[in-house]
């Protein structure tokens, strides 16, 4: 987590570093921090609390000349947010700055070494171990600023995106990465550096994006160098032109990027399946998938790693996978995966979803996986990240940038591809008859227009949301399908509005949490018809005789739930397997409008971040 930007050309660095900055909080928002360098000096400001108190700290504190400089958005690892150990930081002589996303784990045996040589420390932080580190070795070796961070990075153990100046070289930039996204902009004779792309945008459409153990000294009016740490070799850059436009990442109009988000879940949906679902051809056509045909028919099993929300994905991919193209799923969190030594072997396919393709859990799991011999398969959204180089092949969800905390149309475009995925396999395997195929070639291409039809229910979901606002818990339950998306729906309020919420399969409610139920409790039932409708609807029925208040998620046309639950929501008719595309939306928008009720920071919601680049 943490955002870093920088800047070095012939513009004001300021403006370009604060936008940026403000693009990036999505990756860590309880501190702020900006170096600039001009006239022969460094200016630095840093606060707690968001970018745009620091930018009323910078106000009363520097001017905001120079062409050359770095930010930084954090998410606190090492020392509690405070304005201390916001970045930058300094080295002691006061010359060289940092910022850095990232973890360095050896960083008190290096502290204790810097101290024993006369080092002192301000911040709680291993950034300023790092930065002292650096200055130690390029006063010690008389080095450059470039080889000092090379020899320092190579006493480092952790995971780092850097950026790193010095007073006294004040036309170069200094970066590296390991773990940690970062990317360097290329302009006209101009560059720029982030965590990821986003800063940039409306500047260049080129980008370098560092892979692990490599770093570059970023000099004004010069190429960009890259060299890989270890060994010092040079390395060819790859430039790559972004996709990406501005409006993508601005709110369209809409109050908060969440709903901008679930509301566009409808064309992100269509832009994951075009060029993929040929329904017309009852074809559907993935390069990753195509190429390696065998390997996916020849699995043992498959085991699906993933985190949070992209896990829940997993857990609806198991019932699809196992449905329709009958071989077994595992579905594991990554964090435990990647350290339970798990049994893989070489007939394994591991699939590893991931929006950001930057959950250090998940691409530690990927990694474990490859060395056990299983081939991985990526299924991410942001492109060229490093999830995404690291599988063997992979399928994009194409669903767009995605900038609110809480994910939404992230988790919809993952089943797409993991559908589409299930119904190539199961008719190479011929798992599903060509007609039961072509029905769901064809119902998949209508779910965009039923994702939309959904949404027309968001006044009912926010006057059900007013009703339930102040309530202390929430439970949620489903069977089947839809019972990962109990679990979503159950994580989307917890994270936004800070009410306590559960998911659970619903038949799993007789076995402890029937106990909570009670006239104050609200509980969200999906009940739409299949899935074991009739058992799901004797479920509900235990709830009213315990006088919960009962929202049903149900089918369009439903009689037996209306009948029972305080308030239903409709869903359009759809095949079972497609039915979570469906039910989540408006488990969305009731989160959304509880926390916007509650006046809660939708978007950036406490602790949180949207890339988890920690373990
Ligand atoms: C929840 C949420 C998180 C992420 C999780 C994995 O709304 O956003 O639970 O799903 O951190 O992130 P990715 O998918 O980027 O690996």
């Amino acid at each position: 987590m943490c955002g870093i930007v920088g800047y070095i050309g012939s513009r004001e660095a300021y403006p370009i570093i604060i936008k940026g900055l403000k693009r990036l909080e999505y990756r860590g928002y309880d501190s702020a921090g900006i170096a600039l360098y001009d006239d022969g000096t460094i200016k630095l400001s840093k606060t707690k609390g968001k970018v745009e108190d620091l930018e009323s700290k910078v106000q009363n504190e520097i001017s905001t000349h120079g062409t050359l400089g770095i930010g930084h958005t954090r998410w606190a690892t090492h020392g509690i947010p405070n304005d201390t150990n916001s970045h930058p930081h300094y080295s002691n002589s006061g010359d060289l700055v940092i910022i850095h996303n990232g973890i360095i784990e050896n960083y008190e045996s290096l502290k204790n070494e810097l101290e024993k040589r006369g080092y002192s420390f301000k911040s709680d932080t291993d950034t300023e171990v790092l930065i002292n580190l650096i200055e130690e070795i390029k006063k010690n070796s008389k080095v450059k600023l470039g080889k000092a961070v090379q020899i320092a990075l190579n006493q480092v153990v952790g995971a780092y995106a850097i950026a790193v100046f010095d007073k006294n070289k004040p036309n170069e930039i200094v970066v590296a990465r390991l773990g940690s996204p970062l990317a360097i902009g290329i302009g006209e004779d101009e560059y720029f550096i982030a965590s990821d792309a986003t800063p940039f945008i409306e500047y260049t459409n080129n980008a370098i994006y560092l892979e692990d153990e490599e770093m570059a000294v970023v000099r004004r009016h010069k190429k960009i160098k890259i060299r890989k740490i270890k060994d010092d070799s040079l390395v060819s850059p790859y430039i790559q032109e972004l996709q990406l436009n501005l409006e993508q990442i601005e709110k369209g109009g809409f109050d908060h990027f969440m709903l901008k988000e679930i509301y566009e879940q409808p064309h992100a949906i269509r832009d994951t399946y075009r060029g993929r679902l040929l329904s017309d051809q009852a074809i559907i056509k993935m390069a990753g998938v195509e190429d390696n045909m065998k390997t996916f028919l020849n699995a043992n099993r498959i085991i699906i790693v993933a985190c949070g929300t992209s896990w829940h994905a997993g857990l609806v991919a198991e019932y699809i996978f196992e449905n329709l193209v009958r071989i077994p799923v595992e579905v594991e969190y990554a964090s435990e995966f990647r350290y339970r030594n798990p049994v893989i072997n070489n007939n394994d396919v591991v699939i590893a979803i991931s929006q950001s393709g930057e959950t250090a859990d998940t691409l530690a799991a990927i990694k474990l996986a490859k060395a056990s011999g299983a081939f991985v398969f990526g299924v991410c959204n942001v492109v060229g990240s490093s999830i995404a180089r690291e599988t063997d092949a992979g399928a994009y969800t194409h669903a767009g940038p995605e900038i609110g905390v809480a994910s939404t149309k992230a988790f919809t475009t993952q089943i797409t591809v993991l559908t589409l995925i299930a119904l190539r396999l199961a008719r190479a395997k011929g798992t599903l008859t060509s007609s039961d195929y072509r029905k769901h070639l064809i119902e998949l291409e209508m779910i965009p227009e039923k994702v939309e039809h959904t949404l027309s229910s968001d006044s009912l979901v926010k006057s059900i949301a007013d009703i339930y606002k102040s309530a202390q818990n929430f439970l949620y339950l489903g069977r089947n399908y839809n019972f990962p998306v109990a679990l979503e729906g159950a994580l989307k309020l917890k994270e936004i509005s800070y009410i306590h919420a559960e998911g659970y399969p619903a038949a799993e409610m007789k076995h402890g949490p029937i106990a909570l139920i009670d006239e104050n409790m609200p509980i969200v039932v999906i009940a739409t018809k299949k899935g074991h409708y009739e058992k799901v609807v004797s479920n509900i029925e235990e709830i009213k005789a315990r006088k919960g208040k009962i929202i049903g998620i149900v089918t369009e046309g439903d009689t037996s739930v209306k009948n029972l639950a305080d308030h239903v929501i409709e869903v359009p008719e759809t095949l079972e397997c497609l039915v979570p595309l469906l039910t989540t939306i408006p488990l969305q928008l009731l989160s959304y409008h509880i926390a916007v009720m509650l006046d809660k920071n939708v978007d950036q919601p406490r602790n949180l971040a949207k890339s988890v680049t920690v373990e």
